[in-house]
């Protein structure tokens, strides 16, 4: 349902539930006047509230509101407003309203308008749409109900006003969307997102938004002469896949390529895992769910820009025919490499991915990849690794990501780093040393780009949350997706 403007004060709004903003400090603007506005600064003052990022109060009855429910909901320092806050605040609000069936709320934007730019509005409306859905997809009894919900613009905007508002909001709820599917794809249990499965579910979900998209199996691949990709899968009994999609929404200009590990499942293989690090490794294939995504938002939002994906599906199993330490690998550009960690199952397979994506020539290619463990201990579990041997994409990935507030780093490439990768039997080994293990990771990356411009993102940490707060839930985070599309707005001058 699209989600419509409404502009008049909150008050006289007939919805079961409204929403406003509050900061940390005051009331925002379209509090002030109403029945609410003692009632909020007194908490305010009593610190029975923070109007922090994440807060939120109901209050039943509002004097002088039509409606009979009005929800404050943190924005928290109205000078420190940006996307990251808008977005979060709009998580922990529908968090807070989607535990019961709501018919219908009306959000008030009054306070992002108040404090920041109107393209916070969607941001406000992206993380409203992300707090609907929560990681229980296989509950019997739902917990998240997810609802209809209008804004509210200030009495005073102008026509153009709501008209940007429309499209903003419009903009924000296909995003919100692409990084819900994103987290729905990466939630589902390992055994039903099989690479076949999976592939054929991208495809078509793909197909229906006007992408052209091609699956790939086992037969084709073995063709394509994909060595990491069929010595990864060879310990799986279910096939691996490979999917293309292309979305062509700016004529025979250059397109960007963006490449995506979607390991279903990665047990370690004969290098296993421990039982611990195993548990969410049905997560290892956000960085393929997110480029898919990310294109599909791409079509709907209609975007000027050519785009392009290649995603790699496989198991990282541990079955007779796996591939064994000292076994060797001869990748799509014909490079060899000798396997003494199986774990290190994602770099086989986007050497593959990268080789095949560069030789269609694209402008710039991104790919996205829970890559290594090394990268969380280096940066935690909220900001990726950005490597890249390109300082203006480096840049423009840094850039889009600053609009979002999804954290990137930038991290070395120096050539040095490529010393750990050398081995006494093939042109490379898939590990490096002890140290470094994500910068090492990426060096090997770099074999496989043929110098075309190129980014590589390490989501191991922000692709996944362990512990639920009132801005994040648990589970897949679809992480990049808002960063990417944002990106792809930018290159398109949108
Ligand atoms: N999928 C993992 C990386 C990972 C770890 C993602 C934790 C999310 C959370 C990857 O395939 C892996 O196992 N990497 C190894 C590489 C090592 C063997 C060189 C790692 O990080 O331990
Ligand atoms: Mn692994
Ligand atoms: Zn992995």
């Amino acid at each position: 349902m699209p989600i419509s403007i409404i502009r008049q004060p909150l008050s006289t709004v007939d919805a079961p539930w409204v929403a406003a903003g509050i900061f940390d400090k005051e009331p925002a603007a379209d509090l002030r006047g109403t029945g609410a506005e003692a009632l909020a600064a007194r908490l305010l003052e009593e610190k029975e509230i923070k109007g922090g990022v994440g807060d939120t109060v109901p209050l039943y009855e509002p004097a002088g509101f039509r409606s009979p429910a009005l929800l404050l909901f943190g924005l928290g320092a109205k000078a420190k407003l940006d996307a990251r806050a808008a977005f979060s605040a709009g998580v922990a609000l529908s968090r807070r309203l989607a535990g019961k069936p709501r018919e219908r709320v009306a959000v008030s934007v009054a306070a992002i308008l108040e404090a920041g730019d109107a393209p916070l509005v969607s941001a406000l409306v992206e993380g409203i749409t992300v707090g609907m859905r929560g990681p229980g997809l296989r509950k019997t009894e739902p917990n998240r109900h997810p609802f209809p919900f209008d804004l509210i613009a200030p009495e005073g905007t102008s026509d153009e006003g709501v008209a940007e508002l429309e499209r903003l909001a419009a903009r924000g709820a296909i995003v919100g969307e692409a990084v819900n599917e994103a987290r729905r794809m990466v939630n589902t249990p390992p055994s039903e997102k099989a690479p076949a499965v999976l592939a054929e579910a991208i495809r078509d979900a793909a197909s229906a938004c006007g992408v052209t998209a091609e699956a790939w199996t086992e037969a084709r691949i073995r063709e394509e002469r994909f060595g990491g990709l069929l010595g990864v899968a060879a310990g799986s009994d279910e096939p691996p896949a490979f999917v293309t999609l292309e979305y062509q929404g700016a004529g025979d200009a250059p397109f960007l390529a963006i490449v995506g590990k979607g390991v279903t499942f990665d047990s370690g293989g004969l290098s296993l895992k421990p039982t611990s690090s195993m548990e969410d490794m049905k997560a290892d294939m956000t960085g393929a769910a997110v480029a898919a995504a990310t294109i599909i938002a791409a079509a709907r939002l209609g975007l000027r820009v050519n785009v392009r994906g290649y995603l790699a599906l496989t198991e990282n199993m541990t079955g007779g025919r796996a591939m064994k330490l000292g076994d060797v690998l001869t990748m799509r550009n014909g490079k060899t490499v000798e396997v003494l960690n199986t774990d290190a199952e994602g770099r086989l397979i986007l050497a593959d991915a990268l080789s095949y994506a560069a030789e269609a020539a694209p402008a710039r290619m991104v790919d996205l990849a829970t890559l290594t463990g090394a990268c969380i201990v280096g940066l935690g579990t909220r900001i990726a690794g950005l490597f890249a041997n390109d300082d203006d994409l480096a840049g423009d990935v840094a850039a889009a990501a600053e609009t979002t507030g999804e954290r990137v780093w930038a991290m070395p490439m120096d050539d040095d780093f490529k010393d750990a990768l050398k081995s006494g039997v093939a042109d490379l080994k898939n590990v490096g040393g002890k140290w470094g293990g994500a910068i090492t990771a990426a060096k090997f990356l770099e074999e496989f780009v043929a110098g075309i411009p190129w980014a590589h993102l390490d989501i191991a940490g922000p692709s996944w949350v362990d512990g639920e707060n009132s801005t994040r839930d648990a589970g897949g985070t679809g992480c990049f997706v808002r960063t990417l599309v944002a990106y792809l707005e930018r290159s398109a001058g949108a």
